[in-house]
């Protein structure tokens, strides 16, 4: 494939690609935009059946960076990145300090965190030999599980949509379906139930729907049915695409808030939940509290700073409910419209002192 004619390829800054033999590493380290800041998105270890598969996830990912940092108003760019293997197998002590080397080959224009196929204690190993590593346990810092801040800037998500499409404050006496009961999706659901919300529940995993029967009150359903459940609100918190042409037209909730990513099957489901008086808080927005935490170990942030930072996610939806009425548009693309033009802004910013 030709790199400059992918089609994610979209002006990206610079990608490249790392070999080391003697570890067996092959990386690919994309990086969007740094107009904002050093790139920032994490590394995921896949057995890609080839080099271009694993080119385009790293262009698709890293792009879909810099617009989540971008709404997160944090002071970091877009940034991804990709190995080729498969991770049960291939992944050695020595593979992750190769890749800790090519991190640092990019002097801190990119900031590994973590992806699938990875695990905070791959990242410890890779903070080991760069710097440029976050997300991840060491004494004297903050757990690097983002898990509980991405729940937490969901619920308060939740919330904002609920107001400005319910018109309330209140979550008791509303139903809310929650799709995957993971580390997200529990902790949202634990939220729901401790403000009065009823909660109906689905996930493959058996033992996680018990605990929220026996825990949380829930109602559970099968896993197929928890999108077309009679509800108020929609949470999905687990699979991408589960926004599509069938699951849309079955959808009985008026709001859908959750943190899996790339809720929308493609870009025209923003328009579909739009017509079907849908109001959706975009994805990347809405679970930006993980990032909101990766960053929080970047810059060694404290509590009360994070806090509102996470906090501040409700207030950024509210801004694009507001301006999605105002100019008809879904909110899905005036996230990306807000995204870009604090790009814009900031590299224009950066090209003027440049010049000066
Ligand atoms: P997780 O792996 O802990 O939880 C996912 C849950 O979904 C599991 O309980 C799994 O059994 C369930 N699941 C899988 N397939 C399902 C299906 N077909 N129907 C119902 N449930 C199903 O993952 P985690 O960390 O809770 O993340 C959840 C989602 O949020 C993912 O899409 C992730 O990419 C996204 N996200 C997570 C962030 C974080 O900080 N952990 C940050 C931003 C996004």
């Amino acid at each position: 494939m030709n790199v400059f004619n992918a089609p994610d390829f979209d002006r990206h800054e610079q990608v490249s690609f790392f070999s080391d033999p003697k570890s067996g590493l092959r990386a690919i380290i994309a990086i969007h935009s740094t107009a904002l800041g050093p790139a920032c998105g994490g590394t995921r270890m896949y057995p890609y059946a080839s080099a271009d598969d694993a080119l385009t996830d790293a262009l698709r990912l890293s792009r879909g960076m810099s617009y989540k940092n971008a709404m997160a108003g944090l002071p970091l760019g877009g940034g991804k990145a990709v190995i080729i293997g498969n991770p049960a197998k291939e992944k050695t002590h020595n593979l992750l300090l190769a890749y800790a080397d090519a991190v640092n080959a990019l002097s801190g224009r990119y900031i590994t965190a973590m992806d699938v196929g990875m695990t905070p204690q791959d990242i410890a190993v890779i903070a080991s030999g760069t710097p440029h590593a976050a997300g991840y346990d060491a004494p004297g810092k903050r757990s690097g599980d983002s898990a509980p801040a991405t729940s937490l800037g969901v619920f308060e998500g939740l919330k904002a949509a609920v107001r400005h499409r319910l018109k309330t404050d209140e979550l008791k006496g509303l139903t809310v379906a929650v799709q995957g009961l993971g580390k997200v999706g529990m902790g949202v659901a634990e939220r729901l139930h401790a403000a009065g919300a009823k909660l109906i529940v689905a996930d493959v995993n058996p033992a996680a729907v018990r605990r929220a029967v026996d825990r949380l009150g829930a109602e559970s359903v099968p896993v197929d049915q928890i999108a077309a459940v009679r509800c108020d609100v929609f949470s999905p918190n687990a699979l991408g695409a589960v926004l599509n042409d069938r699951s849309i037209a079955a959808l009985q909730a008026v709001v859908v808030a959750g943190a899996a990513n790339n809720q929308l099957e493609r870009d025209r489901h923003g328009q579909m939940l739009r017509d079907h008086g849908v109001l959706y808080a975009p994805d990347y927005v809405i679970n930006s509290g993980g990032v909101i935490h990766v960053a929080g170990q970047i810059f060694g942030w404290g509590d009360a700073e994070l806090s509102t930072r996470v906090h501040a996610i409700a207030g950024t939806l509210k801004e694009i409910f507001r301006r999605a009425d105002m100019e008809g548009r879904p909110t899905s693309r005036i996230a990306d419209m807000i995204a870009e033009d604090r790009m814009g802004a900031a590299a224009k910013a950066v090209s003027s002192r440049a010049a000066e």
